[in-house]
């Protein structure tokens, strides 16, 4: 397996908190499943850095961690991100090989992150890819409108990998401009899912978006799970991807009702499995465990029933819902 850190830093914040090298590397380390994992499986941890005196700190944080499990690697690599992905890309393309499994953290301090890279790794093989887009200077290039040909136009198409965010990342409202930005990005670097949530530093405008893009249901219902693990007082924003101009307020104490009117609507359409619900709820805010809490309380409440299964009521069992 593979954790790409593409613009690594210094490995410690000013403000003292690990960078997301050691972040990575420690939340690896100490995971219950270690050693299982270690048993069949090497896992590399490339960090890449292009200023000299950053990686000589960050080894300096990565030393203070001791001898690694053997199959644990780290490998650090100094210079720009984007040329040693494209490289390493290629290479694998003359191998005819596909890449490791492979979550992958970019994390510049701007917004010029060209999408044909990121193309080019998504098609590689099993690919997440975590993005820090810095949304506000991001946006404003946009906003801006350069004529084509100009410096600033040019960059723009190198990030979204053409012309049309031209046509298309046009909305008015900032939300929904972010939300056109998004879904472009997601077309062009090839991903089936885009969860995202918005960073805001004081006041209300988002200075950053963390994106997650992947092709795999795992990955966009993993996403969902870590975000809902990680809600501050106060809740925050998510975008629901089949319909991303709607924000949903993830919230510490949930309200199911909006969930249980999904369901309810879903099965007035017909009888449904359990599967099928699942596979729908992937593409909306909410978790397959609140999915399931929610089912198991309308069949206790007799608000549904289920039939066509064997055993005990169960996820498993996957028996067919409707309504009574
Ligand atoms: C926002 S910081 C990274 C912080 C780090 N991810 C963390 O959480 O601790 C961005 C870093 O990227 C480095 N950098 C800038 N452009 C780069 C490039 N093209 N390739 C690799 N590193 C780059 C900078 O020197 C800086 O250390």
């Amino acid at each position: 397996m593979l954790y790409v850190d593409t613009h690594a830093g210094r490995g410690r914040h000013v403000t003292g908190e690990p960078g997301s090298p050691l972040v990575a590397l420690k939340t690896f380390l100490d995971h219950s499943y270690r050693d299982e994992l270690l048993k069949t499986s090497e896992f590399h941890f490339h960090f890449i850095e292009r200023d000299v005196d950053n990686l000589s700190a960050l080894n300096a944080e990565l030393e203070v961690l001791g001898a690694l499990p053997s199959r644990v690697l780290v490998h650090h690599q100094q210079g720009d991100a984007f040329r040693w992905l494209s490289e390493a890309v290629e290479g694998l393309r003359k191998s005819g090989r596909n890449i490791a499994p492979a979550f992958v953290f970019v994390d510049p301090y701007d917004f010029k992150v060209p999408a044909q890279v990121l193309a080019d790794l998504m098609g590689a093989g099993r690919v997440e890819l975590f993005i820090n887009v810095i949304w506000r200077e991001l946006d404003m290039a946009v906003q801006h409108r350069p004529e084509p040909g100009e410096g600033m136009a040019r960059t723009l198409d190198t990030i979204f990998g053409g012309e049309e965010w031209r046509t298309e990342i046009t909305a008015p409202e900032v939300n929904e401009r972010m939300s056109q930005a998004v879904r472009l990005l997601a077309r062009k670097v090839g991903a089936k899912w885009w969860t995202y949530v918005r960073m805001v530093t004081g006041g209300q405008a988002t200075r950053y978006i963390l994106l997650h893009l992947t092709n795999h249901d795992k990955g966009r219902d993993l996403i969902k799970d870590c975000i809902w693990s990680i809600i501050p007082e106060g809740g925050f924003e998510v975008l629901k991807s089949e319909d991303p101009r709607q924000p949903m307020l993830i919230e510490r104490e949930p309200d199911f009702a909006p969930l249980r009117a999904w369901v309810i609507d879903k099965l007035q359409a017909g009888a449904q499995r359990w599967s099928a619900l699942e596979e729908g709820v992937r593409s909306t805010h909410w978790r397959t465990t609140h999915l399931n809490d929610v089912v198991r309380t309308l069949r206790r409440e007799e608000a549904i029933v289920a039939d066509d299964f064997v055993g005990r009521f169960s996820k498993t069992a996957d028996p067919r819902l409707r309504l009574p």
